[in-house]
Formats: structure tokens, sequence, C-alpha cells
């Protein structure tokens, strides 16, 4: 299609919104967008936005400054701001930044197309008011099936658990799962569409079905999922250790479809900090649930998040931190400066600590888990992986996949194993992955 509109998307901050970019594609192929991967020479340019911490937020408005330019040459283009911080300050932003002609947030993304053509014709919208349960399949718009090896499929959507510092329940509202048996539905057509892998997506997964009593647990979800032929393989992102289920524990003892990673965040190792942060757990009952999944998946790769500096953090609490992982051995860890954020709860507590006290307790911490990722990895050095063949690699020689257990692997092969879980002899071990060897 020669003469099809250009629209270029920018996608910040977690893999919800890396989701949503995909689905706000699909729904502008109606109005004849097609993507591309410059924002010069688009006609529609949207910016996905994050707010989890400051800095992600401030990202997006630099980038915002940075777009100005293109809406003063001759062409006329439009420029959206979506996602987080669009349902967090929708008509605001219009104001803040005069030249945006669109808003939408995360709550009225199927409402895209309907937003995009009143924008075409002139008209400033923003779309920033949260969906009632009732509206819930409106959450889930259709995305496009075709394409991929490994796909994420939300279940759930917005968070309840209001961790004392996170901003996702005000961006993402209040918890809905979606129904099972569209989930499974969608999961068909991806598996018949080629694909072998699907991740399923949201905040909390672990809670899924928890408000609807007529929707399976998620533990019997996974169960079905794994029913589903020419589904390969199955992960699931986030869980929250404190709907960690025995039943779900099982599922990683039953289904060799279910790979073995988990991401479980932990977010401190102190029972006094992770009390604060209205985490619902404690570091004991955390060690508890990596006991058992190790036991009931002993090659289990483990991976987290942690919070360091939180307000009231002592030298006692972080050591504490530093100890966890040390128990858990996380083959990776994702780890943050507290930012406080607009409405938490925590951003009402004093802070404790200097900018470079913080900062040195978040250098330590990554120092260490450097140090220990490299050792995981290079743990798996001679190791024999099943690894599923995604694509071409970034360096565009070698093949790239994932192990079960999550581990980026290149491989020397040819192109028509993409698809396909071949077997592999680990070479060498790197930083952030693994060279593979066909065996
Ligand atoms: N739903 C997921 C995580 C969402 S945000 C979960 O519940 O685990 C991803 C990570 O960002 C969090 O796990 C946390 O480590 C970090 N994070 C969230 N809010 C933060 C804040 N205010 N300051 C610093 N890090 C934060
Ligand atoms: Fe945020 Fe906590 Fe919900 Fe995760 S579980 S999204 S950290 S409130
Ligand atoms: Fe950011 Fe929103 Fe995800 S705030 S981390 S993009 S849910």
């Amino acid at each position: 299609m020669n003469n099809s509109k250009k629209l270029y998307i920018e996608t910040f901050g977690c893999q919800m919104n890396v989701n949503d970019s995909e689905t706000m594609v699909n729904l502008l192929k109606d109005l004849d967008y097609e993507q591309t991967d410059s924002a010069a020479g688009a006609d529609l340019i949207l910016l996905n936005t994050c707010c989890i911490r400051a800095k992600a937020e401030q990202k997006v408005y630099s980038q915002l400054g940075r777009l100005k330019s293109l809406k003063n040459g001759k062409k006329k283009v439009l420029l959206g701001v979506g996602g987080c911080i669009a349902q967090q300050e929708g008509e605001r932003l219009l104001k803040r930044v005069p030249y945006l002609d669109l808003v939408f947030g995360t709550h009225a993304l199927h409402l895209l197309p309907e937003i995009v053509r009143a924008a075409e014709r002139g008209e400033r919208l923003t779309r920033n008011d949260f969906l009632d349960p009732e509206s819930r399949l409106d959450l889930f718009p259709r995305k496009d099936m075709a394409g991929g090896v490994a796909r994420f499929v939300t279940v759930i959507q917005g968070c309840d658990n209001y961790c004392s510092y996170c901003i996702v329940p005000y961006v993402r509202g209040r918890e809905i799962s979606r129904r099972s048996g569209e989930i499974l539905q969608e999961i068909r057509e991806l598996s018949e569409a080629g694909v072998k892998e699907v991740t399923l997506l949201g905040q909390n997964v672990n809670s899924y079905g928890i408000k609807s009593p007529e929707e399976p647990t998620f533990a019997e979800l996974l169960r079905r999922v794994a029913e589903i032929e020419g589904i390969e393989r199955i992960r699931f992102t986030t869980s929250h250790p404190k709907d960690m289920s025995p039943a779900l524990i099982d599922c990683f003892a039953e289904l060799p479809k279910l790979c073995s990673h988990i991401h479980l965040p932990a977010q401190s190792g102190s029972d006094r900090v992770l009390k604060a942060m209205n985490r619902g757990y404690t570091r004991r009952e955390y060690l508890d649930r990596i006991a058992a999944l190790k036991k009931a998946r002993p090659d289990i790769t483990i991976t987290g998040d942690m919070i360091v500096g939180f307000p009231g953090e002592t030298d006692e609490d972080y050591q504490e931190t530093l100890s966890l992982m040390e128990e858990v051995g996380y083959a990776d860890l994702f780890s943050f400066i507290f930012s406080a954020r607009p409405e938490t709860a925590a951003a009402k507590l004093a802070d404790t600590l200097t900018r470079k006290e913080r900062q040195e307790r978040l250098d330590r911490l990554q120092d260490r888990q450097h140090v220990v990722t490299r050792e995981r990895n290079q743990a798996l050095q001679n190791s024999i992986q099943d690894v599923l063949v995604e694509g071409p690699s970034r360096r565009g020689d070698q093949l790239f996949g994932r192990t079960s257990g999550n581990r980026i692997t290149n491989i020397v092969a040819n192109p028509s194993l993409v698809g396909k879980i071949v077997t592999v002899r680990i070479v060498e071990a790197f930083q952030n992955s693994l060279l593979g060897e066909l065996v």
C-alpha cells in the first residue's frame, strides 16, 4: 500500500506497554497506518509512556522536547501520548505540551482509532477515564495474530496490591481478569499462526481469576494452556510472592511445557522494609517459596527486582537485602533506587538517606549481582540446553533463541531452524548471553 500513512511508535516501560504498542499498530491498520522505524517522515508519532520512576517520566518529556521540531516542519505530523503518563495526566498533558494532538490512557487503548480520526480532523482529544469491570472486554482489544515464534498474551490488567511505593494501581486501574475462553481462543489462533511459545502477561498474574469465581485459578489456566496443541513453551510474568500458591508451584513439577524460569521480585530482604512496602510476605515466606520452587523444578532460573533506599532503610535492612540475594542466587536482578511517586503512600514518608548513600547502595548491589550473573552463566558452559530459535541475532550472522531458563543464546545455524526447539551445547558464556553449538 503506497499511499498508506506512516506510524512511528516509541515504547517506554514494561512488557505491558510493549504488548499494548503491538495492539496499537494493529488497531491503526484499519485507518491505513503502516509502522515505520523512524520518527522523521512519519505522519503519526505515538509515545507509549511509563512513569514507574521519576527518571522514566523525565525520559518521555525530553523525547517530547526533541520531537517538537518535527511538528514545525512543512509536513503535517500528528503527535500523541499514550500509556501510563497519559492515564495519569490526561488533560493536563495537553496543556503542558501545547503541540500535542492526542492523549489516550491505558484504559483508552481500544478507542485509539476514534481518537486518531478526531486528531486527523483537527480535534484535540484526551481519554483517560478508567473503565468499569463490566467493560473489561474492551481492555483486551484484538491483536495481530500473524508472525513471531514467541508472543505475549495478556491475562490480567491492573493491580490491587498497592505496594506503598508503586504507581501502577493509579495508572493501570483495578485488577481485571480477562475471560479464560478468550485467552485460550487467542492462544489457539496464535498456535495456528505458527507461534510456539506464549508468555501470559499481567502486573500480577498470580491473582488471575480471584475476583471472578466463574473463571479458573491461574494454576488451572496454565494447565488449560498446556493442553493447546502446537504451543511448546509457556512462561508467565509477573508473579507476586504472596500469591505464589502451592497449586501454582506444583505446575512446575507437573507441566513439562512450563519453562524453567520464574521472575519473582522480592523488593527487599528486610521484614521491616517489606512491611513498610505493604508487600504482604516476610523474608522467610519468600525464601520458603523459592525453596518450594527449586524442589518442584530443580534447574529453575530465578530472576527478580529489588529496591534500595526505601524511606527509613537502615544499613542493617540493606545488609538483609544483600544476604537474601546470596541465598536466592538470582540469575539476573533488576535493581532500582526508590523513587517517590505521586499519590503513593511511600511518597509521604520522610527520606533518611542522602542521594549519594542511595547510589552507593545500588552500586554495591549491582556490582555483586554482576559477578553472580556471570558465574551463573559460566556454570552453564558445556551444558546441553534446549533452545527455541526465535530469529536472526542482533549481529545478524547468527540465530538467537532462549533456553528454558530464559538465557539468551546465540547459535550459528541455518535460518530454517527459526521456530524450532534445537538441542545445543553451550560453548561460551558472556555477561548477558550464551553461545551454543548444535549437537
Ligand atoms: N508488577 C510487578 C512490577 C511492576 S514495576 C511486580 O509486582 O513485581 C517493576 C519494578 O519497578 C518493581 O518490581 C519495582 O522493583 C520497581 N519499582 C516500582 N515502583 C518503584 C519506585 N517507586 N521506585 C523504585 N522502583 C520501583
Ligand atoms: Fe506495583 Fe506492587 Fe502491583 Fe507490582 S504488585 S504492580 S509492585 S503495586
Ligand atoms: Fe511503567 Fe506503566 Fe509498566 S508505569 S512499568 S509502563 S505499567
